[in-house]
């Protein structure tokens, strides 16, 4: 019977004529009266549940994103462990971009060279949701089948379960000549295994983390996916963040002759309803599964000086962190502060006395008048335990060359979330980084939407005019960005999109 339906499809037969002799024969076969309704009722079943599912239209690739193509592979391995965070629009629009998009538009020619450019290789992605076809010329991704399909994808390989998309690489051999011929199935094997290369240099430039594999329930997803016969299931990729990611708290990357580490301390389920304003369906959209709360203190290493950028909320894991860098408190010489709300300053005390016996407390000239005439108490004991060693300045206008704190290193003001918030625009060689401190909360949402401002915000109009204003230089100059509530690693590349800013976290160094 199912024969039947697929020659139908197949031959283009037909239909009237087709349906007279087969109603000949159901009269013939009564029992098969019922099978026939099974049949359409599943039919239509499965027909419905992928209309559920609407066509995903991705992002434009952004293509000056990711590490050069050495540093990939130097950095290309096959990651097990993996989040179960979904993937960003952007990073799930390059990625299926980087597999097989359009990259010559004037031909119509991909990414992935193919055998005579016949491009007969389809990459389906597999979500929780649902299975889609990437459709290269829409940059869209088609609804294949609603169901959650990844299952099949692991095939008894449990890690593969966990990653929030698997793409499966399909060579449809019918492209290249005739499915059966060998010289055929090679070239399609061929064409899908540089697709599959594709993928994994992509994840290893831009921080994803990817295995292929032969593993599959290849039956079960030519059933679920409808594939044809001369359909080839090449090769299946899980990709997702790294789960080792999750775990770490230190990370540390290079900036030409400087030293970044970012010192994460977590904080658990974060609460939107911080942001003033974000409707039901904001929060919705941005943050389906909620989000985790982390602030961020950095490890600034020059040359000469080991330089703390903040302190963290000071529960023993800023300490800890720093140790795993074989850095111990009395080894810091500087810190410098974005601003003196409790975590990022709870780290400066332990017991009510000093933790860095030998560094100079910068602080911005505005921030400390603030605190001076607060009731602070964390405050008052910080600037009184400190009072020898405080350093006062006045944070720069964005845009001024002035190095205002050392040579590389620059105070800028970004005030409105405290009246002297500072963020710091660091420079060694030609690599320039704006650790921007809390000019984000909840970043998933403030960057598409840098309009909406926090309850903690002093100043909420201030703090919205200085988001947008440095977020605007950030990614009009291409500098790359460092917050004190962005995720682990919580460094990356700020750029400008239709609305608002997105951001690609860089790469978690090993
Ligand atoms: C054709 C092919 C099939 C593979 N199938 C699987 C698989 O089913 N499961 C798996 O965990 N890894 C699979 N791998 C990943 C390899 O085990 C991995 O590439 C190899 O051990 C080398 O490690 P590396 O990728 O970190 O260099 C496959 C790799 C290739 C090229």
């Amino acid at each position: 019977m199912l024969r039947h339906w697929t020659k139908i499809a197949e031959e283009n037969i037909d239909i009237e004529k087709y349906f007279t002799k087969f109603a000949n024969l159901i009269k013939k076969l009564s029992f098969m009266k019922h099978l026939l309704f099974i049949l359409l009722v599943f039919n239509v079943c499965t027909t419905m549940s992928a209309q559920k599912l609407e066509p995903i239209k991705l992002n434009a690739p952004d293509k000056t994103r990711g590490s050069v193509v050495m540093k990939a592979f130097a950095d290309r391995y096959s990651e097990r462990n993996f989040s179960e965070r979904k993937l960003s629009l952007q990073d799930l629009s390059d990625l299926l971009w980087a597999a097989c998009g359009i990259n010559r538009p004037e031909k119509g020619m991909i990414t992935a060279p193919s055998a005579l450019n016949k491009q007969d290789v389809d990459v389906y992605a597999i979500m929780e949701e649902g299975a889609y076809l990437y459709d290269p010329k829409a940059h869209e991704l088609k609804p294949v089948a609603a169901g959650d399909f990844r299952p099949l994808i692991a095939s008894g390989q449990d890690f593969a379960l966990k990653a929030p998309v698997s793409l499966l690489v399909v060579s449809e051999l019918s492209r290249l000549g005739n499915a059966n011929d060998e010289g055929t199935r090679l070239c399609g094997a061929i064409d899908g295994g540089i697709v599959s290369q594709n993928i994994s240099l992509f994840c290893a430039g831009c921080g994803l983390a990817t295995v292929p594999r032969g593993t599959m329930n290849k039956n079960e997803l030519v059933k679920a996916l409808k594939l044809n016969p001369t359909q080839l299931l090449v090769i299946n990729h899980p990709v997702g963040y790294s789960g080792t990611s999750d775990d770490k708290d230190v990370f540390t990357f290079n900036l030409g002759q400087f030293k970044l580490s970012t010192l994460a301390e977590k904080m658990g389920a974060g609460n939107p309803k911080i942001l003033i304003g974000a409707t039901p369906e904001l929060i919705q959209k941005y943050l389906p599964n909620g989000f985790q709360s982390q602030v961020n203190a950095f490890l600034l290493q020059t040359p000469g000086k080991n330089i703390l950028i903040d302190a963290g909320l000071g529960r023993g894991n800023l300490l800890k962190n720093l140790k795993s860098l074989h850095v111990t408190p009395e080894q810091i010489n500087v810190i410098l502060l974005t601003h003196m709300h409790g975590d990022h300053i709870g780290g400066l005390l332990a017991d009510g006395k000093k933790v860095f016996p030998n560094a100079d407390l910068y602080i911005a000239q505005p921030e400390y008048d603030y605190w001076m005439k607060s009731d602070n108490k964390l405050a008052h004991n910080v600037l009184d335990v400190y009072k020898t060693r405080l350093k006062l300045f006045q944070p720069e206008a964005l845009g001024s060359k002035k190095q205002n704190i050392f040579s590389g290193i620059q105070g800028i003001a970004a005030y409105g979330h405290t009246p002297g918030h500072t963020a710091y625009l660091l420079e060694s060689g030609n690599s320039r980084l704006l650790v921007w401190g809390d000019l984000t909360h909840v970043t998933a949402v403030q960057l598409p939407h840098p309009e909406l401002a926090v309850t903690y915000d002093t100043d909420a109009k201030q703090a919205i005019a200085s988001r947008k204003k440095l977020m605007e230089f950030a990614a009009k100059n291409k500098i790359p960005v460092a917050g004190m509530h962005v995720a682990s690693p919580a460094v990356g590349a700020i750029q400008a999109d239709e609305q608002g800013y997105v951001l690609s976290l860089t790469p978690a160094p090993k």
